[in-house]
């Protein structure tokens, strides 16, 4: 049997569409997902009812189709899939130092290699990926961890007794990640990503 094909989908936000106020530039970033998503959902063939999320906040399929969502200043991105699914993207770039230890135990230290922060934003957004597809977010961080040392393009993470498959690709100075159940699917990334050899 053939690999699915997951077809995430990416928006860039508008230049010059920054709302000065917090909630409002959120409420943008979330409308820009659901434009990805609906493009997403047209690259699958999929057709979308209303896009309910439960008390956690994770989306609720919708027709029998699950999806997910990210979104940050620059980009936004949505995917739909048969079965469950987490994307995640963020900007490539350094960050609070308080922030590493929670994400990057010595144990994955040594498999990633010499840090920076790319591999770092690779190993977060992969989490973020695998956390959301299980509807739980960050909760959950601590249970979620690099299992192998990486390809370019792939992580293995373990989460709740399972090796959980992450596939990444790049868009400008962003990383995007994204995790389905199961080893068999690969992933038709839009013509916005990169995905290093
Ligand atoms: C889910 C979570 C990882 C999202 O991370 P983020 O970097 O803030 O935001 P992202 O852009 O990556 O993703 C946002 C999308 O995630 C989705 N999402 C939110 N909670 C989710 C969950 N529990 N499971 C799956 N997806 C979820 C939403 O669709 C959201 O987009 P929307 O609000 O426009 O619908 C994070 O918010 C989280 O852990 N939430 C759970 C509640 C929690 O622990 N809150 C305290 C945070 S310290």
């Amino acid at each position: 049997m053939s690999a699915v094909i997951l077809t995430p989908s990416l928006v860039r936000t508008p230049n010059g569409a920054r709302p000065a106020d917090g909630r409002a530039r959120v409420r943008l970033q979330s409308a820009n997902a659901r434009e990805a998503l609906a493009t997403s959902a047209q690259r699958c063939g999929a057709t979308l009812g209303t896009l309910d999320k439960d008390a956690e906040d994770a989306p609720l399929p919708s027709n029998g189709w699950h999806w997910s969502l990210a979104h940050d200043a620059e980009w936004a991105a949505g995917i739909v899939h048969r079965g469950p699914v987490g994307i995640d993207l963020e900007r490539i770039a350094e960050r609070r130092p308080e922030l590493v230890a929670p994400v990057l135990s010595e144990a994955e230290r040594a498999l990633l290699g010499p840090f920076d922060w790319r591999g770092f934003m690779r190993l977060w957004t992969a989490k973020e990926a695998v956390l959301k597809c299980a509807g739980v977010g960050l909760g959950e961080l601590s249970q979620c961890r690099l299992a192998a040392p990486p390809t370019p393009d792939v992580m293995l993470l373990a989460h709740r007794g399972a090796t959980k498959l992450v596939r990444h690709a790049f868009a400008g100075d962003h990383v995007i990640a994204v995790h389905a159940p199961g080893t068999d699917w690969t992933v038709a990334w839009p013509s916005e990503c990169l995905v290093p050899a």
